[in-house]
């Protein structure tokens, strides 16, 4: 079992009691910080009742009747051939672009280790922590650039092409970034498709919230805008299920046709059982259905973490994502590490902003997993856990 890391892991300090079964419906509700039972507002992963039990048993066992002999063998490095199909025709690309992995962070590690070994990446700062941790493990010098409100701030962008090394790769968050919740405008996403094309650089756009929009009206993605030229990559974690392990890429062919050597070499083929699973989901018309229920479920966990923290802690500084998982907190001075090991004596967790690369005065908060009763009442610990200044 891999070891989580900050970003979902219940808790990244203090000790807990392993869960009792990893199979139990909500095995990590509670994280346990000296006998203290936690609220954890560090897991990034969907309440329990956002997946779609029952619907998904049904798929997986009509995918088995229907195509059992081609999913229970080995296939495709790239996936199982009617889902590439099925979201290529969705991102209106061919379907030897499409490149479907066990989870998006893996076909990450798959193009990170092609591209990033010794060479420069540009990200976000902040940015989502895992890949930091992957592209530092693998060499890579990370070039953390500056945003604010708007997301990647394309002067900081520009600065960077044209000062140092040339980039192996840009790894963007446009939409609901994670750890921030932000969301990178229109016209800056023109102007990055724009720099990206000036300076032959790899864009990687990673979207797996985009769809999980609670308001607001959509923004095209890089991908559109460049008329196919990006890389992007996104999941099936966030609109059906995390454990189902589908994620996929849609790349350059060439680049595409690299990772196929890499993922056969890795694993012959990525499970096809789970991505006929969400085929046969998709076909049945259960995505849409189920996408506006996750946003109601989510949407209505943002709302309770907006009103609690505007009655709790009404000067603190936050992000208001209209989708996706997390909000962003700026302390205005206040170290979260200090304030960490006080926040989980009271009984509430959180990550801190230097995880993801952010200022010391910064945190992240996770409204997907807890329940709004949990929201309330985390969001009062860690107002006492704040100094009063505060
Ligand atoms: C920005 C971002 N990219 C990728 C992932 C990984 O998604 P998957 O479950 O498809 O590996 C996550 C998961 O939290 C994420 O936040």
């Amino acid at each position: 079992m891999p070891a989580p890391t900050a970003a979902t892991s219940p808790t990244s300090r203090g000790s807990r009691p392993a869960p009792a079964s990893w199979s139990s419906c909500r095995p990590l509700e509670f994280i346990y910080c000296a006998g203290v039972a936690v609220i954890s507002f560090a897991r990034g992963v969907p309440a329990p009742e956002c997946l779609p039990v029952e619907a998904l048993a049904d798929c997986a066992r009509a995918a088995l009747e229907r195509d059992g002999r081609t999913i229970l063998s080995y296939g495709s490095p790239s996936g199982y051939q009617p889902l590439r199909e099925w979201i290529a025709a969705r991102h209106a690309v061919d379907p030897g672009r499409v490149f479907i992995t066990n989870g998006s962070l893996q076909g990450f590690v798959f193009l990170a280790q092609r591209l990033a070994p010794g060479k420069r990446v540009l990200v976000e700062r902040p940015t989502y922590d895992r890949p930091l941790k992957i592209l530092r493990e693998l060499g890579a010098e990370i070039d953390g650039l500056h945003c604010d409100e708007e997301g990647l701030d394309p002067d900081a962008l520009e600065q960077a092409l044209r000062a140092g090394e040339r980039p192996a790769f840009l790894y963007l968050i446009p939409t609901f970034q994670n750890p921030s919740g932000r969301t990178l405008s229109t016209e800056r996403r023109r102007r990055i498709v724009e720099l990206a094309r000036e300076h032959d650089l790899l864009v990687l756009e990673d979207d797996p919230y985009g769809l999980v929009r609670f308001e607001g009206e959509p923004l095209p993605s890089l991908l559109e805008l460049s008329g196919g030229e990006t890389a992007y990559s996104s999941s099936f974690s966030k609109t059906i299920a995390p454990g189902i392990r589908v994620g996929w890429f849609v790349l350059p062919e060439a680049l595409a046709h690299e990772l196929e050597l890499t993922a056969t070499a890795t694993y012959i083929t990525p499970v096809l059982l789970g991505q006929a699973t969400v085929h046969e989901f998709v076909s049945r018309g259960l995505f849409e259905p189920n996408l506006d229920r996750v946003r109601g479920l989510i949407g209505a966990r943002r709302d309770a973490m907006l009103a609690a923290l505007d009655r709790e802690l009404p000067d603190v500084r936050t992000t208001r994502p209209q989708g996706g998982y997390f909000l962003w907190v700026e302390l205005d001075g206040i170290d979260a590490g200090e304030l960490l090991p006080r926040a989980e004596a009271a009984g509430v967790t959180f990550v801190k902003g230097t995880d993801f690369g952010g200022e010391p005065d910064t945190l992240r908060l996770a409204y997907s997993f807890v329940s709004l009763d949990e929201i309330a009442d985390g969001v009062g610990k860690l107002a006492a856990a704040l100094p009063a200044a505060v």
